[in-house]
């Protein structure tokens, strides 16, 4: 919808984690529009974040949405523990699971937006008999795992492609992308209809991330 910012959503993956609390306030600080959080298993990809107990830490200091990705087999056991946590959005992947329905509204009944995650190779037409009832498709613009890789550059038809999907069917399902965005790929996500970007390295591993924040929400397509 033209005349409609888009969110950056920095990925706390990336912060330094011996000092959470100053990353937070700037983040508080920041033109940051929500907090993304990863929560790894070791079992659906092949590395451990971190879990519950640092959602919960993170809680009382931010000031922003808290955007939680769950990259974990069962993402619906964890409900209760994610809305616990303060959680604004839990997003699931859909690889992980079968009664996908069933998840989305049990995460709605807990009080939050919910979130479809897509792995790279998973096609947005698996969406088609679920979009109706989800408030975000989360594509992965890297292999879920690491902060760091390098985009995949088929994203950004991906992107186009599903924001035809979601304009045929008259919804509004926002589109976030997650995965190697910076200003140069982040502006092309935007153009091709995103509507969230996440960005970990990005942002963290500058010298002045509350200045990176602000030029990537000034991006225009
Ligand atoms: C990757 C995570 C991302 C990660 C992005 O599996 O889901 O959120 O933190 O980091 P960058 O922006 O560094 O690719
Ligand atoms: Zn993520």
């Amino acid at each position: 919808m033209p005349g409609m910012k888009h969110k950056i959503a920095p990925s706390l993956l990336a912060a330094d984690f011996l000092h959470l609390q100053q990353e937070i306030e700037m983040i508080n600080n920041s033109e940051a529009d929500w907090l993304h959080m990863d929560v790894m298993d070791g079992v659906f990809v092949p590395n451990i974040s971190f879990g519950f107990p640092i959602l919960e830490a993170v809680k009382p200091l931010l000031k922003k949405p808290l955007d939680v990705h769950l990259m974990i087999v069962e993402p619906q056991k964890f409900i209760r523990e994610v809305a616990a946590a303060g959680a604004y959005l839990m997003n699931v992947h859909y690889e992980v699971s079968p009664h996908l329905r069933r998840t989305v509204s049990a995460i709605k009944e807990a009080d939050m937006k919910a979130g479809v995650t897509l792995n790279p190779h998973t096609p947005i037409h698996l969406l088609e008999d679920i979009i109706q009832d989800i408030d975000m498709v989360l594509l992965m613009s890297v292999n879920p795992g690491f902060g760091g890789q390098k985009f995949i550059e088929h994203t950004v038809e991906k992107t186009a492609r599903l924001k035809d999907m979601i304009l045929r069917k008259g919804l509004h399902t926002l589109i976030e992308v997650d995965g190697g965005v910076n200003k140069e790929t982040g502006k092309r996500l935007l153009t091709a209809g995103a509507d969230v970007l996440v960005t970990g390295n990005f942002v963290f591993k500058s010298p002045n991330p509350m200045q990176v924040i602000k030029e990537l929400k000034e991006l225009t397509v």
